[in-house]
């Protein structure tokens, strides 16, 4: 069966959706997207999800206002794709439109607005033993609080894990630890969570926020401060946390072993009731 997308108000088989090579997300990468996980046939945190994207589309200026009839078209792709019972991701994208190659806003133009489903299941061999990261530099612009598709950075981070045998690249700017190339990040020294607090810096992470809610609920601490580069040798656990990623153990840093280079109880026991309450 081909796959159906949703492509500018309509449904297409995927084969026949057509994009403009003017279009300003080619051309200029002048575009939002979103990510949400479906549990169970139910979209997990949408508003929050869609919080983010009206947030998104007001700091770049691109004018769409149809955004409360997403979770239809959404839902709707789901049934027509035959994946709305399985975990299933949904992609969102939103293009500034096509026009002739200018830089600043055209006079007139409609955004494009394209929507994808597919299988997303949780990879469980990650979850239950961990993963590797690399670190590598920041390079990324200043406003990386904005979900926009301009991710050459991450791409070339996330290449440059992959050709490490590792599975995601934790960014550091001047000497700071920030996120990762896909996904936020949380280390623990002493029962004590720490994370970059959300600025121009990182994606406010709607898993993030999860994962406060949960510490907030089990009286565990956590401190939003910058881990300095030079503090993650002595952390006790790390792990990356993401629509993707969910919560997920690093036990390997670089060449070096993340305390005792197995998933900690800090990490374990708040992976548990993440995945406890996606159920709900
Ligand atoms: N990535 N930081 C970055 C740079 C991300 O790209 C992501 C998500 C996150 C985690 O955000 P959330 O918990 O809201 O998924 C943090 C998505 C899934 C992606 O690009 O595929």
């Amino acid at each position: 069966m081909s796959e159906t997308v949703y492509l500018n108000g309509k449904f297409f088989p995927k084969s026949e959706a057509f994009i403009s090579p003017e279009d300003r997300g080619f051309n200029f990468a002048d575009g939002i997207y979103e990510v949400i996980k479906y549990y169970g046939g139910k979209p997990y945190r949408y508003a929050d999800h869609l919080e983010r994207l009206k947030r998104s589309l007001k700091e770049v200026q691109i004018e769409y206002r149809d955004t409360d009839q997403l979770e239809s078209v959404f839902q709707e792709l789901l049934d027509k794709n035959g994946i709305a019972a399985q975990e299933a991701g949904i992609y969102l994208q939103i293009t500034r439109g096509s026009q002739t190659r200018i830089h600043r806003f055209p006079d007139t133009i409609l955004p494009t607005v394209y929507a994808t489903v597919f299988p997303f299941a949780s990879k469980w061999d990650q979850l239950k033993n961990g993963v590797k990261v690399i670190t590598t530099e920041d390079i990324r612009w200043l406003r990386c609080d904005i979900k926009s598709v301009s991710l050459l950075p991450n791409v070339l981070a996330a290449q440059k894990a992959h050709e490490q045998d590792a599975v995601e690249a934790i960014f550091i700017r001047n000497g700071v630890v920030t996120e990762g190339s896909h996904s936020s990040f949380m280390a623990v020294k002493n029962g004590v969570i720490y994370t970059h607090p959300n600025s121009n810096l990182i994606l406010p992470g709607i898993t993030r926020k999860v994962v406060f809610e949960i510490c907030r609920d089990h009286n565990i601490q956590v401190i939003e401060e910058g881990i300095p580069a030079s503090e993650l040798a002595n952390m006790d656990e790390m792990m990356i946390i993401g629509t993707g990623s969910e919560v997920t153990p690093v036990v390997q840093m670089n060449e070096n072993p993340v305390g005792n280079g197995k998933c900690g109880p800090v990490t374990r026991f708040i992976q548990e009731r993440f995945f406890q309450q996606t159920l709900l």
